[in-house]
């Protein structure tokens, strides 16, 4: 049984994704992953964005996860917001985004996405159904020139129900630490671009034994562990290389309450402590000039997506001072549906979906007042990323 919230919390989903039809189509014309497989029988598509989804040894209408119309239908992302009584959703291309573009058509391809994202969230809006709104999160074309990719950063503050961007942890190619990211971090932090930092890419094969040690628990070693690690490991590495001494006033929102950086930052600040090739120690190398903490109390906002008390209070604690208030709801629409095969509306506990009631339980029971629980399901998220409720 789930925990509501009261009735006078409005919910905001900050953790939701899509993939317009353009998307789907794109995916579905490629082989190799990220691709879509249409079987021929007729049944559900199947997804196959991992490296680890395109297990040989299945045939294709087994790899990866079945793909209904939650994915694509603005329809479906209502309905799911009804039934778990989310207000406003702060929706996201989903993974890999446009990573897999070519550079040729990638800025234009980014400005049709983000367009139609925020044309969709304006024709919902105009309803002014207060118990349905949509904003969006953008993407960056980044197979494009760097130059391009500003123009698409400071083109985004003239769609109104833009809130930020989604972005990956490869940047360029030569991940979040590159130098030659510093005019995209330069120009986000001059427009205060809230950068929901999501992973995609996860661990290496080898990480986990290889691709048959994975394939024994299906998506669980990827998502439980690679995703989270990835984002750790990207943010982790921006913080080394001074991203955050360089654009002290960039704003991120990380998935997952952060992957497992709140229960690292310790261990991370310590082994910059005793790091002796560092000049704070004695060494030749410019180390981080400002603590873990002071990034992750000024910089960094946390996902609460991480379903249970333990992530959560971890994720609170290092937030700092303001603790709580750094957090936001989000669900992972439309990953993580229900498997018992009772997922349609009312057939169960209203429809409701198990990942999404984990996360509203562990929320409520975690042991900050009642003001702070309202501000993750949606106080924190209307003040941060500017959306009235
Ligand atoms: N699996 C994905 O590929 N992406 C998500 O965002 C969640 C689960
Ligand atoms: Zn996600």
């Amino acid at each position: 049984s789930s925990t509501p919230p009261s009735t006078n919390t409005t919910i905001i989903d900050i953790h939701t994704h899509t993939y317009p039809p353009s998307y789907i189509d794109l995916l579905a014309s490629r082989t190799t992953v990220p691709y879509i497989h249409r079987p021929s029988d007729g049944s559900d598509p199947r997804l196959i964005i991992l490296s680890s989804d395109d297990d040989p040894s299945k045939p294709l209408h087994q790899r990866g996860r079945p793909i209904d119309k939650s994915y694509s239908s603005w329809a479906e992302k209502l309905s799911f917001m009804k039934t778990h009584s989310v207000s406003i959703s702060v929706v996201s291309l989903a993974n890999p985004w446009l990573d897999i573009l070519p550079p040729t058509t990638a800025l234009t391809t980014a400005q049709h996405i983000n367009n139609d994202l925020n044309a969709s969230c304006a024709t919902q809006n105009a309803k002014n159904d207060p118990s349905a709104r949509l904003y969006a999160f953008a993407s960056l074309p980044l197979s494009a020139t760097p130059d391009e990719i500003v123009s698409e950063i400071h083109r985004l503050p003239s769609l109104p129900n833009i809130k930020g961007i989604i972005l990956g942890t490869t940047g360029l190619g030569a991940g979040l630490d590159d130098p030659n990211m510093d005019p995209l971090w330069a120009a986000l932090e001059s427009n205060s671009t809230m950068i929901f930092l999501h992973p995609h890419y996860g661990l290496p094969e080898s990480a986990f034994g290889g691709a048959e040690t994975i394939a024994r628990s299906g998506h669980v070693l990827p998502l439980a562990l690679g995703f989270p690690l990835e984002t750790t490991i990207a943010v982790t590495r921006m913080y080394l290389s001074g991203v955050f001494d360089r654009f002290p006033r960039l704003r991120m929102l990380l998935a997952h309450s952060g992957g497992t950086l709140p229960f690292l930052a310790g261990r991370i600040q310590s082994c910059v402590e005793h790091e002796r090739d560092f000049t704070s120690n004695g060494g030749h190398k410019q180390g981080p000039r400002r603590e873990i903490w002071d990034v992750l109390r000024t910089n960094i906002w946390l996902d609460a997506v991480i379903y249970s008390k333990a992530g959560l209070k971890s994720a609170i604690e290092a937030a700092g001072p303001e603790g709580a208030g750094r957090l936001m709801f989000g669900t992972d629409h439309p990953f993580f549906p229900r498997v018992d095969g009772k997922e349609k509306d009312g057939e169960e506990d209203g429809g409701k979906w198990p990942s999404v009631t984990s996360n509203l339980e562990a929320i409520g029971g975690v042991g900050v007042g009642e003001e702070d629980v309202r501000g993750i399901f949606g106080g924190n998220a209307a003040k941060v990323l500017g959306i009235e409720i």
